[in-house]
């Protein structure tokens, strides 16, 4: 049961810019979900993030109402923990202009995904800021205030978004430095499996792949898309390494502990093939995902209820960060 009383926050976000696979719920949800028994959990849509690359309306408000839904079905309670929309938090947005005045630019310049988007750029021929917003720049800003606007503790991220809660950091220090301590500094938490949650061809599960499992699927299709993951061509009666399997490592993912143990001496052992093995996390996935997809369709049809939570997600939501904003602008000298 969480504990609405502890005092240390979780906070997280997730950008909606696509159906929610199985490696977001494995590798950042299960594991946001788990934090919310040991602090109080601020879980949000970061449809603003999204806006750097959706640029369809009705194609925004169904993602956002799609990962709404996906959060309650998949079992975030929102008494205990608050679901929210950021772009329904105004004091966000007023906290991320302050930062931004303390944000170095040479230090948004380093930032991995901008940089990524300059070297290939560059790579091309073009000119290094192609195709880049100011949106898409000022992404590290934004996301710090996300953080820094509810005095969070930890921020559970994959891998690829540590250096944003380090940003933020960075930020929180340089107002620290001008006015004392104003701002409480996060620490990014990123969860081991996050990193090992392989796509059906093995490489790292991401939509940018296209090598996604989806979370919701009918029995069928998703059975359908386990039988395409990617094996090496070993028979069943030939031994097998269990580290370097896709199907393995999703298995291990899913299964309990010692299921994994039993599958893994199969396959040191031999005999064992892949069509078994396919066939079984298929129906696994199956039953683990059977009654949230029941919910998820549910909340999906249900948009008033989703609303309905969110916008009182967000009004407790803006209850903690209008202090915070009120002790920023105390320190900055607006008010
Ligand atoms: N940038 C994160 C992602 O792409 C989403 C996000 C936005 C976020 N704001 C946040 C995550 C604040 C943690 C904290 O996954």
């Amino acid at each position: 049961m969480a504990d609405p009383s502890s005092t240390t926050i979780a906070l997280t976000g997730i950008k909606p810019t696509g159906s929610p696979t199985l490696g977001n719920y494995l590798g950042m949800i299960r594991p946001a979900l788990a934090l919310t028994e040991r602090h109080r959990a601020l879980y949000f849509i970061a449809d603003y993030h999204a806006l750097t690359t959706v640029h369809d309306g009705a194609e925004l408000r169904r993602l956002t109402h799609e990962l709404a839904a996906t959060w309650l079905a998949v079992g975030l309670d929102p008494r205990t923990a608050l679901l929210y929309r950021q772009s329904d938090v105004p004091e966000i947005f007023e906290v991320a202009w302050i930062l931004s005045c303390f944000a170095p630019k040479g230090l948004l310049n380093r930032a991995h995904a901008y940089k990524a988007i300059v070297e290939a750029n560059e790579e091309a021929g073009r000119a290094s800021d192609h195709g880049v917003s100011m949106g898409l720049f000022n992404y590290p800003v934004l996301m710090a205030a996300d953080i820094l606007s509810f005095d969070a503790d930890v921020v559970p991220v994959g891998l690829d978004q540590k250096q944003h809660v380090e940003i933020a950091r960075d930020i929180a220090d340089a107002v620290n430095a001008t006015y004392g301590e104003v701002l409480r500094r996060p620490e990014p938490l990123v969860d081991q499996t996050t990193q090992t949650i392989p796509g059906t061809d093995g490489r790292k599960m991401s939509k940018s792949y296209g090598n996604t499992l989806p979370l919701f699927a009918d029995a069928k299709s998703l059975t359908k898309q386990v039988m395409r993951i990617v094996t090496d061509s070993r028979r069943p009666e030939e031994p097998k390494d269990p580290e370097g399997d896709t199907l393995f490592r999703l298995y291990r993912a899913v299964a309990p502990e010692p299921d994994v143990e039993a599958l893994r001496q199969r396959y040191l052992a031999g005999g064992v093939g892949y069509g078994e093995v396919k066939e079984d996390l298929a129906a696994r996935l199956v039953a683990e995902f059977e009654a949230p997809r029941e919910r998820y369709e549910e909340l999906a049809a249900d948009r008033a209820r989703v609303d309905a939570i969110l916008a009182d997600g967000a009004r407790r939501a803006r209850e903690l960060a209008t202090p915070v904003l009120a002790r920023l602008r105390r320190a900055v000298g607006t008010v």
